[in-house]
């Protein structure tokens, strides 16, 4: 039963189908995942009974839903890199391409293409450099964290001490990642194309929606989801070792 006072990453974290309810709202549930729905209503002055009435809507009629914070830490680090970095890997190409030909075509008459580009740039940096991190330091420190845990193994200190600490260097990026995000939507007018817009144009707009959701998804995965269970696991890890 969903009450004001849940967090909006939990929520999001039991039933992944609520997401469409927060985002339409304008609640953001991945880097503001740790606040209720009451103190996010708040913020944004919308009623937080008609939100806590719209999502359960969709936690009763979404029984076959995924349920991500039950599968293991190591399967969901390698589905966010499958899934995830490979389409934001996959994805890049296109929007720039697709940029470039629109800032071409139609740049002079709609200047906002410019900082859409410059946003577009520093998200990509941002976003290539944090992956490589993930996916070179952190993942792989929580797929071993997760197997030692099982198999009741010792393991080595890590250079970067509790995981908590690169586990707060990534969630900081996730936030400044989201806020390039949230400059790009509002430059698009929360991606609808002028009237004067191409095929091209309207693509582009399309991509760009479709980048925000999979961004959204991918930072509530780790931030809701994944970093919590990587330090649950250091904890239940520390004090089986403690107790030796
Ligand atoms: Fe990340």
């Amino acid at each position: 039963m969903i009450q004001k006072e849940n967090r909006i990453g939990e929520v999001v974290a039991q039933n992944f189908h609520t997401a469409k309810v927060f985002e339409s709202l304008g609640l953001d549930f991945c880097c503001g995942g740790k606040k209720s729905i009451a103190e996010a209503c708040k913020e944004r002055g919308i009623d937080p009974e008609f939100v806590v009435s719209e999502v359960s809507k969709v936690e009763t009629s979404n029984g076959a839903a995924a349920h991500f914070e039950k599968w293991e830490a190591d399967f969901l680090a390698d589905y966010i890199v499958n899934n995830h970095h490979s389409y934001v890997n996959n994805s890049i190409s296109t929007i720039e391409h697709h940029l470039a030909k629109v800032i071409d075509a139609h740049g002079l008459k709609h200047p906002e293409l410019a900082k859409i580009d410059e946003n577009f740039f520093l998200l990509k940096e941002e976003l290539l450099n944090h992956m490589a991190k993930e996916e070179k330091m952190l993942f792989p420190y929580i797929k071993k964290l997760n197997i030692a845990y099982k198999n009741t193994l010792e393991m080595s200190a890590a250079p970067f001490g509790s995981v908590l600490n690169p586990i707060k260097v990534m969630e900081d990026e996730h936030t400044e990642a989201g806020r390039l995000m949230g400059e790009i939507n509002k430059l698009t007018n929360t991606y609808s194309p002028p009237a004067d817009a191409c095929g091209t144009f309207k693509v582009l707009y399309a991509e760009l929606k479709e980048f925000e959701q999979d961004l959204h998804m991918h930072i509530h995965l780790e931030n809701n989801i994944l970093f919590p269970k990587a330090a649950e696991l250091e904890k239940k890890m520390n004090k089986i070792y403690s107790t030796l």
